[in-house]
C-alpha cells in the first residue's frame, strides 16, 4: 500500500508548504512568576511590551493582579494583558483563560478612564477559551465558606470564580466563548443546565437565569468583533514575517495545580507548560523564558510559607513594599527570598534569565537573609516537599547578608549599585544558576536595571 503519511507530516498545515523543524516559525519569549505571586511580572512585561507585536495571555483569570506604572500613571490589570497599554502591539486571551466578561469589559472601561485608548481594537479573544459566570463566582465564596466549616480552613481565593470555572471546564459541562457566539438558544439550555447542576450542590444558591442570559446576549455582541480561532491566529503569528511574541503569565510556579504548595493554589498551570496548552503553540516555539521574582517572599492567602517572618522584619518588607493584593485588597504575607522555591521553579521552567524586583524595598535593612536549604529532623533535603505537612515541618537553612544601607531607588546601571547590594544580586545568580538580567529598584519602567 502506498503510504504519503511522511510527506504531509513535514507540511505546513494552513498552506500545504514544506515546512522543516529548523524553520519553526517566530519563537515566543515567555514572562513567569517564581514565587507566589506578584512579583512584578505585569512590570516586565510592560518593559518588553514595548516592542512587542503580540503579548497574550495563557491562563489563569481576573485572579490576577499586574500593577504598571507609565509617565506616572498606576493602571491595574487582571484579565487583559499588561501590554494592551502599548498602541502598537496586539493583546491576545488565549483559550487557557477562564473569562468573567463583566469582569473584562468593567476593568477595560475603568482604564479606559485612566487614559486607556482604543483597547477593544486591540484585544483578540480565543473562542476556546472557557466563561466564567457570576454563579461560579458565588460558588466559590460558598465553597470557601465550606472549607471553613468542614476542615477549619479556607484556601483565601481570590472568589472569581477561578476553582469551579476550571472545574466546570474538566467536567465538560463548562460554556466557551464559540458557545457564547453560536446558536443562544442551544447556549442557553446548557446554561440553565449547569445553573441547576450547581444547584443541586449548593441549595442556597440563587440565579436570576433570564437577566443572566440577557446580560450575556449583551456581552456576546460587544465581545463578538474580537473573537478569532486561538490557534489559527497563533499559528499565522509564529509563521508569518517575524514577530515579536510575548507570553505574560499570571499567579506564579508556587500556585500552579499540579507543581504548586497543593491545595493551597490557584486552578491553572502557571508553568511553562501552560504556555503551551493555553494558547495552542508547540514547544518548538518556546524561547526565552524569564521568571521574575521578589529580592524577598510574599504570598496572599493560606498556605505553608517556610521563609516568612512573623515579626518587625515581615511588618517592614509589608509597609515599605506596599505589600497589599491588587486583586483582593489583602495584606500580603512577607518573609525572606526563599531560593529552595526559586530553583524548585527553575526547575519546571527552565528560566533562561531572571528578573530580581523590588530590592530597593531591602535598602534600609541592617541585615539581609536569603533562604538556601531546607533541613527535615536535622538533615538537608534536595527536593522540594509536595506534602504540605511535611512543607510545615522543614527548618530553613539561611544565609545572612549585610545591608547597604544605601537608597538604590536612583541606580540605573549596574555600577550605580552599592558593592553589598551587587554582592545580594550575584550570589542569588550562582544559587540560582541562572543568569539575571534585570534589577528592579522602584516601580515605574526606568527603574530596571538591564544587566545584559
Ligand atoms: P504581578 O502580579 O507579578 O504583575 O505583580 P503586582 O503588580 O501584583 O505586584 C508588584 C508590585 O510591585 C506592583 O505594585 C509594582 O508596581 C511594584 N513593583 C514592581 N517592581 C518593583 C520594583 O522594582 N521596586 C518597587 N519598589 N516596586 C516594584
Ligand atoms: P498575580 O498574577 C497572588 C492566590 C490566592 C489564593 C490562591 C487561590 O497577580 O501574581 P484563586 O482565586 O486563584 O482560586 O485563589 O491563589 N492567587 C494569587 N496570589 N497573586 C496572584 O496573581 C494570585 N492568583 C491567585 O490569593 O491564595
Ligand atoms: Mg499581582
Amino acid at each position: 500500500m502506498k503510504t504519503t503519511h511522511h510527506k504531509n507530516a513535514n507540511q505546513s498545515a494552513a498552506t500545504g508548504q514544506k515546512r522543516s523543524r529548523n524553520d519553526a516559525g517566530n519563537k515566543v519569549t515567555v514572562v513567569l512568576g517564581a514565587q507566589w505571586g506578584d512579583e512584578g511580572k505585569g512590570k516586565v512585561v510592560d518593559l518588553l511590551a514595548t516592542e512587542a507585536d503580540f503579548v497574550c495571555r495563557c491562563q489563569g483569570g481576573n485572579n490576577a493582579g499586574h500593577t504598571v506604572v507609565v509617565d506616572g500613571k498606576e493602571y491595574d490589570f487582571h484579565l487583559l494583558p499588561s501590554g494592551i497599554i502599548n498602541p502598537k502591539s496586539v493583546s491576545l486571551i488565549g483559550n487557557g483563560v477562564v473569562i468573567h466578561l463583566p469582569g473584562l469589559f468593567e476593568e477595560g472601561d475603568k482604564n479606559e478612564k485612566k487614559g486607556l485608548k482604543g483597547w477593544e481594537k486591540r484585544l483578540i479573544v480565543s473562542d476556546r477559551a472557557h466563561l466564567v459566570f457570576d454563579f461560579h463566582q458565588v460558588v466559590d465564596g460558598l465553597q470557601e465558606t465550606e472549607r471553613q466549616a468542614q476542615e477549619g480552613k479556607n484556601i483565601g481565593t481570590t472568589k472569581k470564580g477561578i476553582g469551579p470555572a476550571y472545574s466546570s471546564k474538566a467536567s465538560r459541562t463548562g460554556l466557551r466563548v464559540c458557545d457564547l457566539l453560536g446558536d443562544f438558544k442551544d447556549f442557553s439550555a446548557r446554561f440553565k443546565n449547569l445553573v441547576r447542576q450547581y444547584q443541586s450542590m449548593y441549595p442556597s444558591l440563587t440565579v436570576d437565569v433570564e437577566d443572566q442570559l440577557k446580560k450575556l446576549k449583551e456581552y456576546s455582541e460587544r465581545l463578538r468583533p474580537m473573537v478569532r480561532d486561538g490557534v489559527y491566529y497563533m499559528y499565522e503569528a509564529l509563521h508569518g514575517p517575524p514577530k515579536k511574541i510575548l507570553v505574560e503569565g499570571a499567579n506564579a510556579a508556587l500556585l500552579d495545580i499540579d507543581f504548586g504548595t497543593y491545595p493551597f493554589v490557584t486552578s491553572s498551570n502557571c508553568t511553562v507548560g501552560g504556555a503551551c496548552t493555553g494558547l495552542g503553540i508547540p514547544p518548538l516555539n518556546i524561547g526565552d523564558v524569564f521568571g521574575v521574582a521578589k529580592a524577598y517572599t510574599t504570598r496572599v492567602g493560606i498556605g505553608a510559607f517556610p521563609t516568612e517572618q512573623l515579626n518587625a522584619v515581615g511588618e517592614l518588607l509589608q509597609t515599605r513594599g506596599h505589600e497589599v493584593g491588587v486583586t483582593t485588597g489583602r495584606k500580603r504575607r512577607c518573609g525572606w527570598l526563599d531560593l529552595v522555591i526559586v530553583r524548585y521553579a527553575h526547575m519546571i521552567n527552565g528560566f533562561t534569565a531572571i528578573a530580581l524586583t523590588k530590592l530597593d524595598i531591602l535598602d534600609v535593612l541592617d541585615e539581609i537573609k536569603v533562604g538556601v536549604a531546607y533541613k527535615l529532623n536535622g538533615k538537608r533535603i534536595p527536593h522540594f516537599p509536595a506534602n504540605m505537612d511535611v512543607l510545615q515541618k522543614v527548618e530553613v537553612e539561611y544565609e545572612t547578608f549585610p545591608g547597604w544601607k544605601t537608597d538604590t531607588s536612583a541606580a540605573r546601571k549596574w555600577n550605580d549599585l552599592p558593592a553589598k547590594a551587587q554582592n545580594y544580586i550575584r550570589f542569588i545568580e550562582n544559587h540560582i544558576g541562572v543568569p539575571i538580567k534585570w534589577v528592579g529598584v522602584g516601580k515605574s519602567r526606568e527603574c530596571m536595571i538591564q544587566m545584559f
